[in-house]
Order: structure tokens, then C-alpha cells, then sequence
């Protein structure tokens, strides 16, 4: 795999910032904890994540700029680029000792994410993708599933949680796409939820109100494993607005159809009989 000098820069930053989530998640029970908001954690590893990858980006970088998760946007002098990073996405996993996050980095030029990495340090796994060279999962190439039928699609999403609001559509689309799939899971890590449809372990995923840094890395994953990535309604992916339904050719256009009658059906509960 012919990998880009800018590539590895991203990958070192991520391995480097995941070797630190590894070792913080032996000893997860010491770890300094505070609350954004209600469910909304933060700890020392996330800062620390944080702290590595700002520290390799732009020692590598130094005029470019950076939307971080707990930092916030960081203006480069460089108004082309920018890398948007969540250094510990899955934090709640890794508070109760589940092996599920990763540090998710994307590199932005001009608005467009042209290369994503998300590294899994509790499995090892490294994905990565640049824009038109494929995706790859610890240097393997990866493609998206290819199967075409309903029945037998495994698909992830994100169930809203105390502080998300009450999303009272979800429900809806819950039942829908139960009543029509082999099944549903949470992961809760958006980031490797969309590795995981780009290596083919999930058929799709869909999830509304994420932030760009949940989903910039992994949207170039999903696309350059061949996927295809919209809106829920099938309008263009915007990794700024955060709203995603992804899979193969056919599961992305079945999952927008069958969100589309959970919509539907919910409007139509809301609205009087006459
Ligand atoms: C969260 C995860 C989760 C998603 C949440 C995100 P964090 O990110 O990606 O799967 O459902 O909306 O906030 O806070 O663990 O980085
Ligand atoms: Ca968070
Ligand atoms: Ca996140
Ligand atoms: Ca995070």
C-alpha cells in the first residue's frame, strides 16, 4: 500500500494517542472523571488522547488548524486544512472497561475530508483511507458487505441517550428496521461503527445529531471502501451536520427508504383520524 508521508503523520498520531488510551484502560478505575453534561463524560484519558494527537499534529503541521472534541476549533494559519479529532470516541464504553473506542482523526482541505484514520488500540485495528486510494484495515484493503437482502443485513445505529433528547422517532425507526433485518447493534463508538461498514462487519448504520469529529474519519472509510453516505433522507452527507445513514449500494438506499416509513408512520400517529 503506497501510504502518504501526511497519512503516516496521522497514523503516528493515532497510535501514539491510542497507546495511552490502552494503558489509562488497565487502570480506568483511578481515572479523574467530570460531566460535560448529563451522560456526557470526560476524563483524563480523553484529555490526554487530546493532548498527544494536538502534539503531533502540530509539530508535523504547525499552520494548520484543528476542531478537537474537548479543545474546540484551534485557528490555523493555514485557512486550507484542518484536522478534526476525537480522541477518545466510545468514551463511556471506556469508563465501564468495554474494549469499543478509538481515537478518530480526519484531515479536512477546503471543506472535504481527503483521509481518515481510527484506531482501535483494545483490538489493534488501524483503519485508514485517502481520498481516491482505498481503505484498509491494518494495511489489509477493505470493502464494504456485499449482500442485497434485508433479511439477512446486520446494521448499527445510536441509541439517544440522557442528555440527547427524546428523539421520539427513533422508536420508530427502531421497529422499523427490526421488523425488516437480521438485527441491530450499539456500539456506541459512531467512529467505528462506520470502520465497521466500511470492513463489511456491519451491513449499514444510521444515527442522527453526531458532531464532525464522530464522523469525518469514518465518512472517507465508508466512500473509499465503496460505500455509500447521506442524510437521513438521502440528502448529501454533510460531516458538519452529523446526520448519517450508510451501507453498500442497495443497504444505503433500503435504509433510507424504510427511515422514511418510520417518518411516515409516526406522522401519521401524531396527526387526528378524521
Ligand atoms: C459518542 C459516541 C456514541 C454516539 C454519541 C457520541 P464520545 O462519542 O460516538 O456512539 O452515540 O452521540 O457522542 O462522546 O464517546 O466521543
Ligand atoms: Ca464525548
Ligand atoms: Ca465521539
Ligand atoms: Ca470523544
Amino acid at each position: 500500500m503506497a501510504q502518504s508521508a501526511l497519512l503516516n503523520v496521522m497514523i503516528t498520531a493515532a497510535m501514539k494517542a491510542g497507546r495511552i488510551l490502552a494503558r489509562d484502560f488497565g487502570e480506568v478505575q483511578n481515572l479523574q472523571v467530570s460531566m460535560k453534561g448529563p451522560a456526557d463524560f470526560v476524563s483524563a484519558a480523553d484529555r490526554r488522547a487530546e493532548e498527544t494527537v494536538y502534539r503531533e499534529l502540530s509539530r508535523a503541521r504547525p499552520d494548520w488548524g484543528f476542531l478537537m472534541e474537548e479543545r474546540g476549533a484551534v485557528e490555523g494559519r493555514d485557512p486550507q486544512h484542518r484536522w478534526i479529532v476525537d480522541p477518545l470516541d466510545g468514551t463511556t464504553n471506556f469508563l465501564h472497561g468495554l474494549p469499543i473506542f478509538a481515537v478518530s482523526i480526519a484531515l479536512e482541505r477546503d471543506g472535504e475530508i481527503v483521509a481518515g484514520v481510527i484506531f482501535n488500540p483494545a483490538m489493534d485495528e488501524l483503519f485508514t483511507a485517502e481520498k481516491g486510494g482505498g481503505a484498509f484495515m491494518n494495511d489489509r484493503r477493505i470493502r464494504v458487505a456485499a449482500r442485497q437482502r434485508m433479511p439477512e443485513a446486520l446494521f448499527g445505529t445510536g441509541v439517544p441517550f440522557l442528555g440527547k433528547g427524546d428523539h421520539p422517532g427513533f422508536l420508530y425507526e427502531l421497529r422499523q428496521i427490526m421488523g425488516e433485518s437480521a438485527g441491530i447493534r450499539r456500539y456506541g463508538a459512531a467512529a467505528l461503527d462506520l470502520a465497521y461498514v466500511a470492513s463489511g462487519r456491519l451491513d449499514g448504520f444510521w444515527e442522527r445529531a453526531l458532531q464532525p469529529w464522530d464522523v469525518a474519519a469514518g465518512a472517507i472509510l465508508v466512500r473509499e471502501a465503496g460505500g455509500f453516505l447521506t442524510g437521513i433522507e438521502g440528502e448529501p452527507f454533510d460531516h458538519i451536520r452529523g446526520d448519517v445513514v450508510c451501507g453498500n449500494e442497495f443497504m444505503h438506499k433500503a435504509l433510507v427508504t424504510e427511515l422514511g416509513k418510520a417518518t411516515a408512520k409516526r406522522k401519521a400517529a401524531r396527526s387526528p383520524a378524521s
